[in-house]
């Protein structure tokens, strides 16, 4: 069942043209194979979250190799704007892609890094759309040095955020735990923008089932992001006590190449910077009713997701290029 979209949120669409800006990790890895079939991949970029820059790197080189991903990889920031940097290994492990058997790397990083990159592609290319789904340094960092990326751009649909319970805190989620600076410039920058917040991307469930649907297509693709949902789902039960979670980042591609999948409603959306037990916050204005836009919104908040469909969408991706 598809979810109606509201029309303004303006996702773009089969074919659409994106740059993913990542910190691979088991879901940033699902969320480019699914950029990479159903869409036109311009260039991913990378950036310090999960893991170490370098490892972040190497595990987007890894996930272009296997999966034929021939968009080029280019580093960005290893730090946050003004945070002391903060990784995620409990979860992902030290190397970001704990749990996975990686063939020997063949494929190399650009020398250009991800702030020129993300600056000369958005003004060259039309109606390009910018996904990001780590720490929002990068975004941030581009965004201070061209201002005018933000009405070039079709849009950035990011993974982050929630408009309800967090994961690295009660309410904190970790992208923008990690960088909540970056998360103030980019949701105040007059970009289009597209929110994929945990209370949206739970809803895509990690479990043993999607690792035993990713094995059973049986290619090499496959065996990898199997192998990291149980290394996932391993680590994640013995952290939290329950072994379960979302495929978070998968979701802000969807939101634009299948825009029928993601229903929006625009709000208004803050991030507190300077709160004791809620500094990285996202603050989501609810108080207009379900499916009533505020006006003055500056966020497409994602709520409900077509999950079915979403797992379709990824398999299908997977056995095509795995
Ligand atoms: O909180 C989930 C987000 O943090 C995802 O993007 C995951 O990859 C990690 O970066
Ligand atoms: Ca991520």
């Amino acid at each position: 069942m598809a979810v109606e979209t509201v029309p303004g949120a303006g996702a773009g669409g089969p074919r659409s043209r994106l740059i993913v800006d990542c910190d691979p990790g088991l879901d940033d890895a699902a969320a480019l194979v699914l950029a990479h079939h159903f869409a036109d991949l311009v260039a991913i970029t990378t950036v310090g979250g999960n893991a170490p820059l370098s490892e972040v790197t190497t595990n987007a080189l890894v996930t272009a190799q296997v999966f034929g991903i021939d968009a080029e990889v280019h580093p960005g920031a290893a730090r946050p704007l003004v945070a002391e940097p903060r990784h995620a290994a409990e979860i992902h492990g030290a190397s970001g892609f704990e749990g996975a058997t990686v063939p020997p790397l063949t494929r190399t990083a650009s020398e250009v890094g991800a702030v020129e990159v993300l600056i000369e592609t958005i003004r060259a290319v039309e109606g390009l759309w910018l996904v990001p789904m780590g720490p929002l340094t990068n975004v941030a960092l581009a965004l201070r040095q061209a201002p005018d990326l933000a009405r070039r751009l079709a849009g950035i649909s990011f993974m982050g955020g929630s408009a309800g319970a967090g994961n690295h805190g009660p309410v904190v989620e970790f992208n923008i735990m990690v960088d909540p600076e970056a998360a103030a410039v980019v949701l105040g920058s007059g970009a289009r923008i597209l929110m994929a917040g945990l209370d949206l991307t739970r809803q895509f469930v990690v479990d043993d089932g999607l690792a035993d649907s990713l094995r059973a297509i049986a290619n090499p693709g496959g065996a990898m992001l199997a192998d990291l949902v149980v290394g996932y789902l391993d680590r994640v039960e013995a952290v939290r006590g329950a072994r379960g979670g979302g495929l978070h980042d998968p979701c802000a591609v969807l939101a634009v190449t299948h825009p029928g999948l993601v229903a929006h409603t625009r709000r208004q959306v803050g991030v507190e910077l300077t709160g004791t037990l809620t500094r990285g916050m996202t603050v989501v204005d609810q108080r207009l009713p379900p499916g009533m836009d505020d006006p003055d919104g500056n966020v497409w908040h994602g709520h409900t997701l077509d999950h079915g469909a979403a797992l379709d969408a990824l398999l299908t991706a997977v056995a095509a290029c795995g």
